[in-house]
């Protein structure tokens, strides 16, 4: 059932209103992994409004969530969720919270950003956003956010910072994107951010703001520093790193802060409270100043898509095996089909740590063939020493099911 909420929104909010694709077996895969790694993590380290959440919305392990599910959860607790694609402009976003409805981005990350992507995406959202809102406190804080920035009046500057991140987003998450490309784009957003920076508008100060609670905050809870934000519950590299960054405490103060989006955060700032940040909106909002007069109505949906690219007849192989893998774990396929898959991936698709990961899983918990056990974890021990970020993303699965067994 779709909520109130979103039944409700007027057309230039709903106009934002995206249909969510159908994922290839892959993308579930990724999503399968994130969530398995990420979960044991931020039980012990993320603010309890995570777990809340998590149950409250029920967010599944092995598939990516249908935003449709989320909205009717949601709807418990008076709040909805729509899809969306990619940044929506800022107005439409905090329009949107003002109203009781997280925008979604539909996206799903590209392998190579499995473990960070400044581009906003399901699981950004479905593990990020999302798994914050069984707390009213925290429906609170959003839908503060959301009036605020309505209200705030906003510079030319702030345009043409949301127009760049939203250019380099897209390169970011694009397949084809060459290198030359990707520095053009983060050229044009360095100069774009120091120029919204320098403007200083009340909406600008309000993201600062948003971006080191919302984002990346950390809230006090117990005397321990929780992990709040959506960006470090949905980034398994930057939320680990937490504890080994320099932490402030938040304050009104923090609205002038810098921020990067492209980047790793060096600080990160905590609030001693969910009651704390509203607060300190509270005292934002008597350094505004003045109400903006442009009101919802004068919103421009952006044209450019995000994830334009078509899977070429590689990935349309590599996709097949991974639909494969799939049927073999829920048991629609006999297991004699890892085998083959395994010598398609080696043959063709030597990059690929995701897939091998799961076959060895799926052949660890069956007890089965043990020659193709050993062989495949020596493969992939392998490819975990060439790099850093592999050693972690293989590692980190290999630790998952090697407890479990
Ligand atoms: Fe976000």
């Amino acid at each position: 059932m779709v909520s109130e909420h979103v039944k409700n929104l007027p057309p230039p909010l709903a106009q934002f209103k995206e249909v969510q694709p159908k994922y290839t077996a892959a993308q579930h895969e990724a999503w399968r992994y994130i969530r398995q790694v990420s979960h044991p993590f931020y039980l012990e380290h993320a603010h309890p409004s995570y777990l809340e959440s998590i149950e409250l919305l029920d967010i599944p392990i092995d598939t990516i969530p249908r935003i449709a599910h989320i909205d009717d959860k949601l709807s418990q607790v008076s709040f909805g969720a729509i899809g969306v694609n990619g940044f929506i402009p800022p107005r439409a976003f905090m329009a949107l919270q003002y109203r009781g409805v997280t925008p979604i981005s539909t996206d799903m990350r590209i392998p190579a950003n499995i473990g960070y992507t400044p581009s906003p995406d399901i699981v950004h959202e479905g593990l990020g956003h999302t798994t914050m809102l069984a707390n009213l406190e925290v429906r609170r804080i959003l839908q503060l956010f959301g009036e605020l920035g309505i209200k705030a009046v906003s510079a030319p500057e702030d345009q043409e910072y949301y127009e760049a991140t939203r250019h380099l987003s897209i390169l970011e998450e694009d397949f084809v994107t060459t290198e030359e490309q990707k520095k053009e784009a983060n050229e044009r957003w360095k100069l774009a951010n120091k120029a919204a920076y320098d403007a200083a508008s009340d909406a600008r100060r309000l993201s600062a703001l948003h971006w080191f609670t919302v984002e990346f905050g950390l809230v006090k809870y117990n005397r321990e520093s929780r992990i709040w934000g959506a960006a470090l519950i949905s980034s398994i590299d930057e939320g680990r790193n937490y504890l080994n960054r320099t932490i402030r405490p938040l304050s009104l103060e923090t609205a002038e802060a810098q921020y990067n989006i492209t980047i790793q955060q060096e600080t990160l700032y905590e609030a001693e409270s969910l009651d704390n940040i509203l607060d300190i909106l509270e005292k934002f909002r008597g350094t505004m100043s003045g109400t903006s007069d442009v009101g919802i109505e004068s919103i421009i949906k952006p044209e450019e898509r995000t994830h334009k690219f078509r899977p070429t007849e590689k990935q349309k192989r590599l996709n097949r095996i991974y639909k494969a893998m799939r049927e073999c774990r829920e048991q629609k396929r006999n297991t004699y089909w890892l085998r083959e898959s395994w010598q398609k991936l080696e043959k063709e698709h030597e990059d690929d740590w995701l897939a091998p990961l799961g076959i060895l899983e799926i052949l660890t918990k069956g007890g089965f063939n043990p020659q193709l056990r050993s062989e495949i974890r020596a493969s992939l021990e392998k490819k975990h020493g060439q790099s850093k970020d592999l050693e972690k993303l293989i590692g980190d699965g290999l630790a998952l099911f090697d407890k479990a067994a």
